[in-house]
């Protein structure tokens, strides 16, 4: 099934670069059609499978209070809704103003993760969700003053839920700026380094230290 969404998604991909293939793709029917195929194909990826069957439902039962999640996409449009439903406050965060239709639709920042802390209180958040953002735009160089930030945004223990392909990022565990500020631990039934099979994708579980 997901090799048919796989093809679906190409063969979508495909007519957008023939001439007048955009024009054709904006017709409202075959659009919904590709957001559908599109949807459906990323959903079906091993990571997400990850992410919303086993992550998110942990941090649903986790009986945390805030989340911040950081990076946006189609995708996970569906994030703070998830967590909203079961009362658990949701703020998103994006550096792309035009991710910001994809986020929470009141509590989302168009800010440079870097930048964060200065504009959300300090250790308010049991959790913070970055996955697909090392390696899509935030490099090694990138991360000192986003860890510096994150660590004082979550509450000492909070969780810092770090996803990362392979080839694309640098792994964090090999930088002093992750390491020094969080513990490398399981947490919520999980293990403390998910490398998920058929996938470059790894989720990497850290706990705020205290200070
Ligand atoms: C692959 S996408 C979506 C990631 C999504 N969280 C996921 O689970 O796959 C990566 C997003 O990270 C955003 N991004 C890149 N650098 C960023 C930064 N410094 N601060 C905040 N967002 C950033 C991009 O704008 C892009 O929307």
């Amino acid at each position: 099934m997901q090799k048919l969404r796989e093809w679906g998604y190409k063969l979508f991909n495909l007519v957008a670069r023939l001439p007048g293939g955009a024009r054709l793709l904006g017709w409202t029917p075959l659009r919904t059609l590709r957001n559908r195929v599109y949807l459906s194909y990323v959903r079906g990826m091993p990571d997400r499978v990850y992410m919303n069957e086993t992550i998110i439902p942990a941090l649903l039962e986790s009986g945390f209070s805030r989340v911040l999640s950081v990076g946006c996409a189609e995708y996970t449009q569906e994030v703070p809704g998830r967590f909203e439903a079961r009362g658990i406050e949701c703020w998103t965060a994006d550096i792309s103003p035009e991710e910001a239709q994809w986020g929470h639709p009141e509590r989302h920042l168009v800010c440079d993760a870097a930048g964060l802390a200065e504009q959300l209180p300090a250790s308010d958040f049991d959790a913070i969700l970055f996955s697909g953002v090392m390696g899509y735009g935030v490099n090694a160089e990138h991360m000192p003053p986003i860890m510096e930030g994150f660590h004082r945004l979550l509450r000492p223990g909070g969780l810092l839920v770090a996803g990362w392909n392979v080839g694309l990022a640098v792994d964090p565990l090999t930088l002093e700026c992750v390491t020094g500020h969080f513990e490398h631990a399981p947490a919520l039934s999980m293990p403390a380094r998910k490398e998920v099979e058929s996938s470059t994708h790894v989720f990497d579980l850290f706990l705020r230290r205290d200070g």
